[in-house]
């Protein structure tokens, strides 16, 4: 596709997707109303920009059918959110658009580098969370065969893998870390596994945690993105050719990027938070659904017509402001893998102490690390966060394995001050 192409290809989709939502979604009906625009308004994809956005609490409001476009009947699948913060969100699909979910999936993991014929083990979790069954059927279509493993049990995952011999592994990237843990009690190499792909989101992580995955096990680790609100998993897929970030599949997802506070439309390049409007999806279409991820749009690898996004580097709610300086959990991933003596499993432990709120990276010591090797890799790992990010914040080096495992979403922040 040319760019021309995809931009008339999105624009007509863009106006079907409008049209689909003034006629079927009283919310966005009133929305529209309200800023007097009509779908028709819409006349170039710069146009979209007039029209409002569709916010986390706007979905929660109205939970659970509010947001759909289609009648109950003609859903095939509902997925929820966990809904850690209050009501959960529900999204649902129809026949179409678990075709277009498995298809991009496919295509994603295809990017990844997978193959028709492959074994994938899923380890994302099944249910309500979109990861696994998203994961599942886009391997399906691919021509894969899948083993859904699902999230857990990680004793009984390690010997499958080993016994089954999966050549492609979808999972968190925390998950992985628990895995490679499971691999070396087992006394089983990591790197004498079959695994050679691997294809991990659902949380942000860092180059330090891609090279940390690819260097212990023998295996290319690229970044999936999605969200559930606007489908799930295949959202952006990045490349094993090029990793140089999620390409968003741009003839079913229009992305733009806002500045957080105002809103207003940034250009290609400029950091802010991503937003997505929908242009196939039937059940639930977002129109620029506001997804607190932080980034920026880079422009396509190879003369391709859609464009990439930087990693996430958080989202707006993970920010932590500690006496007056902004800190994102990534920023001290990135240092915490970058410190010799330290393993890749830390928390973000947050405390008060007066009126002061306190940091403690609390992360464990490398089993090879002696006593005095702790103490020097403690001071150290203080030091470097100190300088990367501007901040004091107390270190304290755990023995190794102490740390609670992620079994799917990893919890970086403990936040203890009450
Ligand atoms: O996490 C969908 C998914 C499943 C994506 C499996 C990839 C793999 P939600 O539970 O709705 O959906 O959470 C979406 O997770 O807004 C981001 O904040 C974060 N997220 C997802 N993928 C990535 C990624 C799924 N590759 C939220 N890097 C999103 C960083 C990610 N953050």
């Amino acid at each position: 596709m040319t760019p021309e192409e995809l931009t008339a290809l999105q624009l007509t989709r863009l106006r079907a997707t409008l049209r689909h939502v003034y006629d079927n979604v009283a919310f966005y009906r009133d929305a529209f109303d309200a800023a007097g625009l009509r779908p028709e308004d819409c006349r170039s994809l710069g146009d979209l920009a007039r029209f409002p956005f569709t916010t986390k609490a706007d979905l929660r409001a109205g939970y659970p059918w509010g947001m759909f476009a289609v009648d109950r009947s003609r859903l095939r699948r509902v997925h929820a959110s966990s809904g850690t913060t209050g009501t959960p969100t529900v999204v649902g699909y129809t026949e179409a658009d678990l075709d277009v979910w498995a298809d991009l999936v496919a295509r994603s993991l295809r990017a990844a580098g997978a193959r028709a014929g492959d074994m994938v083990h899923v380890a994302y979790g099944y249910g309500l969370f979109t990861g696994g069954l998203g994961a599942h059927y886009g391997a399906e279509r691919l021509g894969c065969t899948v083993i859904p493993a699902s999230g857990g049990m990680t004793e009984r995952q390690v010997r499958l893998i080993h016994d089954l011999r999966p050549r492609v592994i979808m999972a968190t990237p925390s998950y992985m870390l628990t895995l490679l843990d499971e691999f070396e009690r087992q006394g089983i190499d990591p790197r004498a596994t079959s695994l050679r792909v691997g294809v991990f989101g659902a949380e942000p992580w860092t180059e330090g945690m891609r090279r940390e995955i690819e260097e212990r096990f023998a295996l290319d680790a690229v970044d999936i993105y999605g969200l559930s609100e606007v489908m799930g998993p295949g959202v952006a897929q990045e490349w094993a050719r090029t990793k140089d970030g999620p390409h968003i599949w741009e003839d079913h997802f229009y992305p733009e990027i806002v500045d957080p506070v105002t809103g207003e439309v940034l250009p290609d390049g400029a950091h802010g938070e991503l937003v997505f409007t929908s242009l196939t999806k039937e059940a639930m279409p977002v129109v620029r659904y506001r997804t607190r991820d932080l980034t920026r749009l880079l422009p396509g690898t190879a003369g391709g017509p859609f464009r990439r996004m930087e990693r996430i580097t958080g989202r707006s709610d993970d920010l932590i402001i500690l006496r007056g300086v902004n800190l994102f959990p990534s920023q001290v991933e990135e240092i915490v893998l970058r410190t010799p003596g330290v393993a890749p499993h830390f928390q973000l432990v947050l405390t008060r102490e007066g009126r002061l709120d306190r940091l403690t990276v609390r992360a464990e010591a490398r089993p090879e690390a002696t006593s005095e090797g702790r103490a020097a890799a403690a001071a150290d790992l203080a030091r470097r966060v100190k300088e990367g990010v501007g901040v004091s914040v107390a270190v304290e080096l755990v023995d190794p394995r102490t740390l609670q495992r992620s079994a799917g979403k990893l919890r970086r922040v403990v936040d203890e001050r009450g």
